[in-house]
């Protein structure tokens, strides 16, 4: 098992390219499902979880030609083998749940495995089924698997999510495309990520309109054709690293980075005393910190706009070495401060009650070997150790390569010590 070797304490200079953002990705990979024309995505980002949907992909007759390397990917399901995803590809990566509406819409019959809980929160995907159920799709849940079929064909319905979620509006959004008449989802997600599969979908000939808001319009269409699509750059690797630069200090730029998607966090990163310069037109975000005191500062997650989930973990590395308390606040999972007690091993002061950890800024992390236990905790041990004193182990590290493209590399360029090494965990 890998595990990466971080020599804290060395500031951080230079600039990060950013790569296409994993989770627009795996929704744009899945589109390809919808149309017997080839697809082609460009800025893919090579990670664990976007192989991994290509290997369910090709299960499902799709014919996938992505060299090692390469940041372009060619899906061409002109011919679907098999309508079936089974558990331990569903299990393993939640986003696979995803191809069950389009199979449906493609092919009138699915049976797709449910995802089960994980280490985040019980996620369950019932916002995913009253939305194809509504649209005409007859479900049964048999043996852990639902059983799909729409005899007469799905028809658009009208959505009133009872939460914004992003995955059952990328759900619905694509299976309205090829239902009869139009779909509203009301409360649909914002996220950045449901924009960019609009903007997909509509050059595959889709017609849909309000992606970004909270009203979504889909009219349905007879076919939808293939097309050639740029991936969004990866919102939250850039607020990742913006985190990164800000808790080592020093001087970043990060390239090809979606500013506007970051609003957020850029608020919370100038509250805590970090000096941010953010050009939209450029896409470039200019992180700095050198000898000023972090400040506390309090969050809560919410759906975008709002601060990100996805990086609270990474936040609240920053804010075990500011002066004073912060409290951090989770409201989208109920299970994700999982990184609190990993941190705490570095000499974080962090008490979780509920929904809350409190974060009482200590004047040093010192390094200790560490765990990671899901993807965006891992990374803020990762931060955690580039700002701690002497040598931090993190194991358990393939949590990162599910997310995270040549992270390394990319920290190393910047003049971090850090170092993949396999073997037993430490
Ligand atoms: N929820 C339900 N029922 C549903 C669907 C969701 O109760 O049918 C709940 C979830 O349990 C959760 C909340 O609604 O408490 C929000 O979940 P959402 O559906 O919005 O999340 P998701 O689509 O499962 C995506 C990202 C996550 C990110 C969340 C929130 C992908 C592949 N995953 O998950 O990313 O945290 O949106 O922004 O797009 C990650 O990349 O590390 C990651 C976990």
């Amino acid at each position: 098992m890998d595990r990466l070797v971080i020599q804290g304490g060395h500031k951080l200079n230079g600039h990060i390219p950013i790569s296409g953002a994993k989770n627009s990705a795996l929704k744009l990979m899945v589109a390809c499902l919808l149309t017997d024309q080839p697809i082609t995505l460009t800025n893919m980002p090579s990670l664990a979880d976007t192989r991994f949907l290509a290997q369910l992909l090709e299960t499902l007759g799709v014919e996938v030609y992505w060299p090692r390397g390469e940041s372009t990917c060619h899906l061409n399901a002109a011919e679907l083998k098999s309508t079936i995803a089974p558990y331990d590809q569903v299990r393993k990566m939640r986003a696979s749940f995803n191809v069950l509406g389009p199979l449906i819409a493609r092919s009138g019959h699915a049976t797709v495995s449910l995802p089960g809980g994980c280490a985040i929160g019980a996620r369950p995907v019932d916002l995913h089924l009253q939305a194809l159920a509504a649209m005409g799709a007859d479900l049964k849940v048999e043996q852990g698997y639902v059983k799909a079929a729409a005899i007469h064909g799905l028809k658009g319905a009208h959505i009133n999510f009872s939460m914004p979620s992003v995955g059952a509006t990328e759900h619905a959004m694509l299976t309205a495309t090829l239902a009869e008449g139009t779909t509203v989802l009301e409360n649909a997600a914002r996220e950045p990520e449901i924009e960019d599969l609009a903007v997909c979908l509509n050059s595959m000939g889709a017609d849909i309109s309000g992606a970004g808001t909270s009203v979504i319009r889909i009219k349905g269409v007879e076919s939808l054709k293939g097309t050639n699509h740029p991936v969004m750059p990866d919102r939250i690797e850039a607020g990742t690293y913006a985190i990164a630069a800000a808790a080592a200090g020093g001087d970043v730029t990060l390239d090809g980075c979606p500013v506007e998607a970051l609003g957020a966090l850029i608020s919370k990163l100038r509250e805590a005393g970090v000096t941010v310069d953010a050009d939209e037109a450029a896409h470039t975000l200019r992180i700095r910190r050198n000898g000023t005191h972090l400040k506390a500062v309090n969050l809560s997650t919410q759906p975008h706009p709002g601060f990100p989930t996805d990086l609270q973990a990474q936040f609240m590395a920053l804010m075990a070495i500011a002066d004073g308390t912060s409290v951090i606040r989770e409201t989208i999972f109920e299970n994700r401060f999982m990184h609190a007690p990993e941190l705490s091993r570095l000499g974080a002061d962090i008490t979780v009650r509920g929904q809350e950890a409190i974060v009482k800024g200590v004047k040093h992390l010192t390094a200790a070997p560490v765990m990671a236990t899901d993807l965006r905790a891992s990374v803020s041990l990762v931060i955690a150790g580039l700002a701690a004193e002497g040598e931090t182990v993190v194991n358990r590290i393939y949590h990162l390569d599910r997310g995270f493209e040549r992270l390394e590399e990319k920290l190393t360029a910047c003049g971090a010590h850090i170092e993949r090494r396999s073997g037993e965990e430490e």
